[in-house]
């Protein structure tokens, strides 16, 4: 069965907003565990634009599941988590200037320095993912620097309903999954996946062990709740 990890940065979003306590991460993320949800993802973004550091103790301290932390490969990130601990952590390229994460990370232009942090990871027995387009060479790169899985970019996926494009991406999806299966590497997925998209990527992209969703079951939380919201996107998957 294919895991769920609740991705709660638009929680903190909404917060930020206006500066304030509420609404709580930590309080989502553990409705989201009460209603199914195999994990819980938050970006520590460098410009703290929604989670903070703060954020990321509360969540790592309080839920039961699994913590799956986002973020760039950069100094500052690196001892935030190899102080947390978490389950795993996403490295995911970061533009200040982007509204969300725009694209998987070039692997290939800095192999020696994600080499150096997975094996800081390894050491300390956080798994150690990497966000990347569904492209072969980047999932050639994510085994050279011993990833331990990739999550494959369904972003561009996710922005096209229907035609030849979206056949197009799933087909890349589907080939960078089993390349990425046949090598070693675990597979998982994400951006923009919503209970109206995530049935063709399931029924059309093998070995997908794990989907970070955020923004959709954040967004049907404020009309059903986050447990319905969750339980919602768990039946999506499992029919
Ligand atoms: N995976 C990665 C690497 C991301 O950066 C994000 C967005 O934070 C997600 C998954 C979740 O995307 P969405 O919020 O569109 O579901």
């Amino acid at each position: 069965m294919i895991k769920l990890f609740v991705n709660v940065d638009h929680v903190a979003t909404v917060r930020e907003a206006r500066k304030t306590f509420e609404p709580s991460p930590l309080t989502a993320a553990i409705l989201a565990e009460k209603a199914g949800a195999y994990g819980i993802t938050a970006h520590l973004r460098e410009d703290r634009r929604h989670i903070q550091d703060e954020d990321i103790k509360i969540l790592k301290n309080h839920i039961n599941t699994p913590l799956n932390l986002e973020m760039a490969a950069v100094d500052e990130m690196i001892k935030i988590a190899i102080n947390t601990k978490p389950f795993q952590v996403s490295i995911v390229p970061e533009n200040r200037q982007e509204v969300t994460t725009e694209g998987g990370l070039n692997i290939l232009e800095q192999e020696a320095h994600l080499i150096e942090v997975g094996n800081r990871f390894r050491q300390m027995g956080i798994l150690f993912s990497l966000f990347i387009d569904p492209d072969t060479d980047q999932v050639n790169g994510a085994k050279r620097v011993k990833a331990d899985s990739i999550e494959l970019n369904t972003g561009p996926y996710s922005e096209v309903c229907s035609g030849k494009e979206r056949t197009q991406h799933l087909a890349q999806l589907k080939d960078a999954a089993v390349k990425a299966h046949e090598i070693g590497l675990r597979v998982f997925a994400g951006h923009g996946l919503t209970t109206t998209n995530i049935p063709a990527i399931i029924s059309n992209v093998p070995w997908i062990e794990e989907l970070n969703i955020g923004h959709h079951i954040i967004s049907n939380a404020i009309y059903v709740g986050m447990e319905q919201s969750v339980r919602d996107t768990i039946n999506c998957i499992e029919n």
